[in-house]
């Protein structure tokens, strides 16, 4: 796999030659979560087309760049617009921007998304710090030759998600009046909704939330030895006793509403960790 550390230094490349910082942080933002980035000072911002063996972003909601700049002082690297399993890329394709956030020496990945809420505690709009993951996707990204360059052929998985960021951003949650949750978010393929026998037998794996992306990401950042914060915002119930309709629409504008607690509390995590 010695072709994929070569694409990785390439992108690399191509980004220092538009900003020199060393990012210590990379942020993915997900699905109505974009805002975040207008907080950057922005230093430069590249389209992910301009960027080699970068994919492209097809889903409308998404814009499809990489905001470099700092936060909260911390020089951070942005996606802003991810790659989803169900929009066609290879997991190999969903996960390169990591490699290339941490080549360029981000040794922290902060991960957003929208996710379907399993737990009968949670409401609409709360936020859960992902405490551990199931993945049920069908695929991932380390299957094939093993750069041990990149990281070991073996990850270990027994904490993917940090504890002390989790705590910090459980804090910075409660210091905000913000309810927050800790739970196991179990990554599927997509793109359809799941069926009322499928949320019962997630709910029965052990799994408070549901969602389409992430986990592939974070498999790629423990490889990489990144600590890992995960914050997932409920934006559909998904109790299979009295399952609604999925309503595309409003699970995007619960999304966006929430969005000022998630930002609230990533600024937060990052304060800490600028201190
Ligand atoms: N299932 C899968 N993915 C999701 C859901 C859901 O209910 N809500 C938001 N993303």
């Amino acid at each position: 796999m010695r072709k994929l550390a070569a694409q990785i230094e390439q992108a690399a490349e191509t980004i220092r030659s538009r900003w020199s910082a060393r990012p210590r942080v990379g942020v993915v933002l997900g699905t109505g979560l974009g805002t975040l980035a207008g907080e950057i000072e922005t230093h430069a911002a590249l389209d992910y087309a301009s960027i080699p063996h970068f994919p492209r972003s097809t889903v409308a909601t998404h814009t499809g760049q990489l905001v470099c700049g700092t936060l909260c002082g911390l020089p951070v690297v942005a996606m802003e617009g991810r790659f989803h399993a169900y929009e066609g890329y290879s997991h190999r394709q969903i996960t390169f921007p990591i490699r290339v956030m941490r080549a360029l020496g981000a040794e922290t990945l902060i991960v957003s998304n929208a996710a379907g809420g399993l737990n009968p505690r949670y409401s609409l709009g709360d936020i859960v710090a992902i405490d551990d993951h199931i993945n049920l996707m069908g695929g991932n990204p380390l299957v094939g030759v093993n750069d041990d360059r990149l990281g070991p052929r073996f990850p270990d998985m027994s904490r993917p998600y940090d504890p002390e960021l989790n705590d910090r951003a459980l804090e910075a949650a409660r210091r905000e009046n913000i309810v927050a949750h800790r739970g196991v978010y179990a990554a599927v393929a997509g793109p359809n909704l799941e069926t009322r026998a499928e949320y019962r037998c997630l709910r029965a794996l052990g799994a408070d939330l549901v969602g389409m992306s992430t986990v592939p990401e974070v498999i790629v950042a423990v490889h990489g030895g990144m600590r890992v914060l995960g914050l997932s915002i409920v934006t559909d119930l998904c109790f299979p006793d009295d399952l609604e309709p999925a309503d595309i629409e409003r699970i995007i504008a619960t999304a966006a509403a929430a969005e000022p607690k998630l930002r609230r509390i990533v600024l937060g995590v990052l304060e800490r960790e600028a201190s």
